[in-house]
């Protein structure tokens, strides 16, 4: 097992309830997990504590072969090899494409990481971009040079925060598409979250439902109670249009 967390739980500072409950997941490696919620269940929340933004009120996560945080452990965000894909891509809008990949490399000769750029960049397809800036790239562009920055370093882990949610209809259905074979290519571990059930039957290997910051169910797409099928057994998911607004749907 790859990611082991375990009864991860957390309040904000300024709240008496907890904001995370007895959080507990595992996943092996290269898996794609969705965690799938409505707006204010505590996807973010969770997602900045895997990455350490946030100190859990208890709990322990294993990373690969590293404790990153139990009673005695907190292992610093840019400590834990995580990478991280924000939900408005949080580009730097003064670099150009290049310089927004390169940035997050880390110390090796400045050949090496020219091919390490040249090399995330055919993977997201956007070879011949190097010189535009994020102003000159439409939005499923920027979000692949977000994605292309957080696989550069080779994280053992890939956050993903809601990373549709800016993407018109059109755009979706390719973009969804190609965000799953980029990271299989790339065998990342990835955990992404959204409150669109579409998106995570589409992405994830395995769905983890969540409520009010507890685990309702987990299972892989196909399993999940309350998936819409239809008499064959396959997945009927809504129309994008139904989906394309911010309110959540019901999960
Ligand atoms: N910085 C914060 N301080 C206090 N409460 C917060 C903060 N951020 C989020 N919350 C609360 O924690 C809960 C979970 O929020 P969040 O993880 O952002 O949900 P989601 O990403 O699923 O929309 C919500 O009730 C939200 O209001
Ligand atoms: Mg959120």
């Amino acid at each position: 097992m790859f990611i082991d967390i375990q009864n991860m739980s957390f309040a904000y500072s300024n709240s008496s309830t907890n904001a995370i409950e007895n959080f507990t997941l595992t996943v092996n490696k290269g898996e794609i997990i969705s965690i799938l919620g409505r707006s204010g269940s505590g996807k973010s929340t969770i997602l900045r504590l895997i990455a350490g933004l946030e100190m859990p009120k208890g709990g322990s996560f294993t990373l690969g072969d590293k404790k990153v945080f139990d009673d005695y452990t907190f292992v610093q965000p840019e400590k834990r090899g995580i990478g991280m894909v924000f939900q408005d891509y949080a580009l730097f809008p003064h670099m150009s494409v290049t310089d927004n990949v390169l940035f997050g490399l880390p110390k090796m000769s400045r050949n090496d990481k020219l091919k390490r750029v040249k090399e995330v960049l055919e993977l997201v397809e956007l070879d011949g971009y190097e010189k535009r800036y994020p102003h000159q790239l439409s939005g499923g562009q920027q979000q692949r040079v977000a994605l292309a920055r957080a696989i550069a370093p080779q994280p053992e882990l890939i956050l993903l925060d809601e990373p549709f949610s800016n993407l018109d209809t059109d755009l979706l259905v390719k973009i969804r598409e190609d965000l799953r074979r980029i990271l299989k290519k790339a065998n990342a571990t990835a955990i992404f979250v959204t409150h669109n059930q579409n998106d995570a039957h589409a992405l994830a290997d395995r769905i983890v439902k969540i409520k009010d910051g507890l685990i309702d169910q987990v299972g892989r797409p196909c399993d999940l109670l309350g998936s819409p099928t239809d008499e064959q057994g396959n997945i009927r998911l809504l129309p994008e249009e139904e989906l394309s607004s911010k309110e959540p749907v019901s999960v």
